[in-house]
């Protein structure tokens, strides 16, 4: 998803978060070829990242850890800021859109968040 959107907006820098160790090898085999410059991948926990200069924030995570993010979003993100969240919804934020994608004959739903003004 990072290298989808750091490709689609190069004068953007781009973070993806992850904690896990498969995913981040994952990453590291994309980094040996770094076509994007505007893309970092932080192996890290999503809850120690600052969000403070976030412009939007994708998250595709667990349904277990949302109230927690939320909170996080709410402290943290700059009032314009967009939040979109894979397949999970996101407790107290109001709902702009939805909307279906299907990727490779799997269904994700996405959730359009403003933090508003
Ligand atoms: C539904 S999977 C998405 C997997 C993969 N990132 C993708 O896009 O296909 C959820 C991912 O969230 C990661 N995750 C869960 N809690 C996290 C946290 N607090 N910080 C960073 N990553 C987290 C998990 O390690 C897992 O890889």
């Amino acid at each position: 998803m990072v290298r989808a959107v750091a490709k689609q907006h190069p004068s953007t820098l781009c973070f993806g978060v992850e904690k896990a160790l498969l995913p981040n090898l994952l990453t590291w085999f994309y980094s040996l070829s770094p076509s994007l410059k505007n893309v970092k991948y932080l192996k890290e926990d999503f809850t120690t990242v600052s969000l403070s200069h976030a412009d939007a924030v994708f998250l595709y995570l667990w349904p277990g850890i949302m109230d927690q993010v939320a909170n996080k979003l709410k402290a943290e993100l700059p009032k314009n800021a967009q939040v979109i969240s894979c397949n999970f919804e996101l407790p107290e934020f109001s709902l702009e859109q939805t909307e279906i994608v299907c990727i490779k004959n799997r269904r994700y739903k996405l959730y359009l968040y403003s933090v508003g003004l």
